[in-house]
């Protein structure tokens, strides 16, 4: 398991959740967020020679490949097994997706990297963003952070807490980023950063 990660709970908040049918109800009955709208836009702003491949960091039971279609390879990475079996199972008939369960030397190389809702299960969730940037080669990077006025912890006793990080914190982590869209969806913020040339989309 990722060291970064408070995550332990991942696997108990699966069960929890009835081995995730919860979430699949829940992502149907939300319809279209601003977040799953975001990523939309993002791909279809990327021009097409761009859309090879993505890897989503923390897939988890792999509802955004719905939004994906149009990349020819999709790396589904998550640090629980139980999450990644599930993906497994619902996506291993369609052979653009491969299935990697995370490690610390993940080779994060992709056209489009997306890591949504993961950044604030990590004890350090700028930290977690830096190191897949450090790591990382790719040129369009999709992710989400928590943004309060105070940085705040809550619900960690059950394993599934979130963190917050300050908008001081979130403002300097993307200072000097291509930042193109920022969504607020209850205190979740969605950034999009392209470092590559976007000119013929
Ligand atoms: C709230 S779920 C979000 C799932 C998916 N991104 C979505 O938006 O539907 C968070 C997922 O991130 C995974 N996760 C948390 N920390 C991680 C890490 N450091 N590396 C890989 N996966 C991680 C968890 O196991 C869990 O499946």
């Amino acid at each position: 398991m990722d060291k970064t990660s408070i995550l332990e709970g991942a696997d108990s908040y699966w069960k929890s959740m009835n081995g995730c049918i919860a979430l699949d109800d829940r992502w149907e009955q939300e319809g279209e967020t601003p977040s799953k709208k975001v990523v939309k836009d993002t791909i279809l702003s990327i021009p097409v020679r761009e859309r090879n491949t993505v890897m989503e960091i923390g897939c988890g039971s792999g509802h955004i490949i719905k939004l994906l279609d149009s990349f020819e390879t999709y790396y589904a990475v998550d640090q629980s097994r139980n999450m990644l079996i599930l993906c497994w199972l619902r996506w291993n008939r369609d052979k653009r997706v491969r299935c990697i369960i995370s490690w610390n030397g993940v080779d994060t190389s992709a056209d489009l990297i997306l890591s949504i809702e993961v950044a604030q299960h990590q004890s350090d969730p700028i930290g977690y963003l830096k190191s897949l940037i450090s790591k990382g080669n790719f040129n369009h990077f999709v992710f989400t952070l928590l943004v309060s006025g105070l940085r705040t912890e809550y619900g960690l006793e059950s394993g599934t807490g979130s963190i917050a990080v300050s908008l001081e914190e979130a403002d300097s982590f993307v200072l000097g980023m291509d930042v193109k869209v920022v969504t607020h969806d209850s205190g979740l913020v969605t950034y999009v950063c392209h470092y590559g040339n976007m000119s013929s989309a």
